[in-house]
């Protein structure tokens, strides 16, 4: 299924908060989807890595998201869309080691504050807008050279 310069592959998720059972398979089916196009493998660890991460987030902190990805022939770009609490302070949230994770959360090794760092660092371009009672949504792009 090699890289075709018109088309677009494209990927749906739900993803429900509090289903950690679940985590993973986004991220998952996005890798072999990448891996099966031939992309170099650099590019499918930042990918998968980024959309774990933001897998994880929906299910500790959102009520539910959807996960979109398309694969075009020069990016990836990965869209999470969730209804939760949103993010009142977003440069804040940004900063490595801040983290509002619940000792239940912070047990299961999650709570570092780094993963919406992790996110960026692993994209070209990232982008994160939230509404505070609403929801946030995290669109990250990834350069296929
Ligand atoms: N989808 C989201 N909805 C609401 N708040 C969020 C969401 N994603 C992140 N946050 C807030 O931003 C903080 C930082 O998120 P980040 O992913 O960087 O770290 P973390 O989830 O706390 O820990 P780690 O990712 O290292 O396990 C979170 O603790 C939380 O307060
Ligand atoms: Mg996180």
């Amino acid at each position: 299924m090699p890289l075709n310069s018109d088309k677009t592959i494209e990927g749906s998720f739900q993803l429900v908060g509090g289903n950690f059972a679940t985590a993973g398979e986004a991220s998952g089916e996005l890798k072999r989807t990448l891996t099966d196009l031939g992309v170099a493998e650099e590019i499918i660890r930042r990918a998968a890595i980024a959309t774990f991460e933001a897998e994880i987030n929906v299910i500790i902190y959102a009520a539910a998201a959807r996960l979109l990805y398309f694969i075009g022939p020069s990016s990836i770009r990965i869209r999470i869309e969730d209804m939760g609490p949103g993010i009142e302070n977003i440069e804040q949230a940004m900063q490595e080691g801040y983290s509002t994770a619940p000792e239940w959360v912070r047990e299961m090794g999650w709570g570092a504050g780094m993963g919406l760092p992790n996110m960026k660092k692993n994209s070209d371009e990232f982008n994160i807008e939230s509404v505070v009672g609403e929801g946030t949504t995290v669109e990250m792009v990834l350069n296929i050279p």
